[in-house]
């Protein structure tokens, strides 16, 4: 089944919450009921957004300033929407993006304290009019998420080292980006057990869904 447009909706929020688990569900959810379902990750998804993904995330021996970070992750964001996501729109599918431009505002805007309106501008510069029509925030005091993002990995993590302070002002970031733009925004409590949570998510996409299928009637 195809839905004319189709369906662009990105999930976000701060380490440990829960996003990339609830991404892969969602999927699985869509898929069941015969959509075509396409999923991407940030950074990655593309030959040159893994490569900058690894750098990004993962070489210690390479420093990189809020900015040389904020151009590494439009790079890669330009790319996987050249290469994925707007054929993907174009032919109808539904696009569950883990990560999009929102985390550049949020980390490389709050976090680092660039300015949010020339990290807009860069990002308009990547993805042209591709934007989520649905961003679903996943909400976690950044004590509970942290503490998940330490049990998860052991392996060194460019975002991960950072203090605390860093994500409480990435998590109020995000929060007044999504008080910023309520109709596309849903903040979601995700400090909740897994099932729970992917109810309400599941419940906020069914209703972008039922509303541009109505729209195409
Ligand atoms: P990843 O391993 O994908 O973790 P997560 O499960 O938290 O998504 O790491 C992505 C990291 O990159 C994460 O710490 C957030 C950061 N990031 C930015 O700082 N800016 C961005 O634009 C994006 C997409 C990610």
């Amino acid at each position: 089944m195809a839905i004319a447009g189709g369906l662009f909706v990105s999930l976000e929020g701060g380490e440990g919450s829960g996003k990339s688990v609830q991404a892969a569900t969602l999927v699985a959810r869509l898929a069941g009921r015969g959509l075509e379902v396409v999923a991407t990750r940030e950074p990655g998804g593309t030959p040159v957004g893994e490569r900058v993904r690894d750098i990004l995330l993962f070489a210690r021996e390479v420093p990189l300033e809020p900015s040389a970070q904020a151009f590494l992750f439009a790079t890669a964001r330009a790319q996987l929407v050249h290469e994925v996501i707007r054929p993907a729109l174009e032919r109808g599918a539904v696009v569950v993006a883990d990560r999009f431009f929102d985390s550049t505002l949020a980390y490389q805007g709050h976090g680092w304290g660039l300015d949010v309106e020339m990290l807009r501008a860069v990002t308009r510069l990547a993805v042209g009019d591709v934007v989520p029509d649905l961003t679903l925030l996943l909400d976690v005091p950044v004590e509970i998420s942290l503490g998940r993002g330490r049990a998860r990995s052991d392996r060194w993590d460019r975002f991960e080292t950072v203090d605390a302070a860093f994500h409480r002002r990435v998590r109020e970031g995000y929060l007044s980006l999504a008080r910023a733009e309520p109709g596309r925004f849903a903040v979601i409590a995700a400090d909740r057990d897994e099932a729970t949570v992917a109810r309400d998510v599941a419940a906020r996409v069914e209703e972008r869904l039922a509303a541009r299928m109505a729209a195409d009637r």
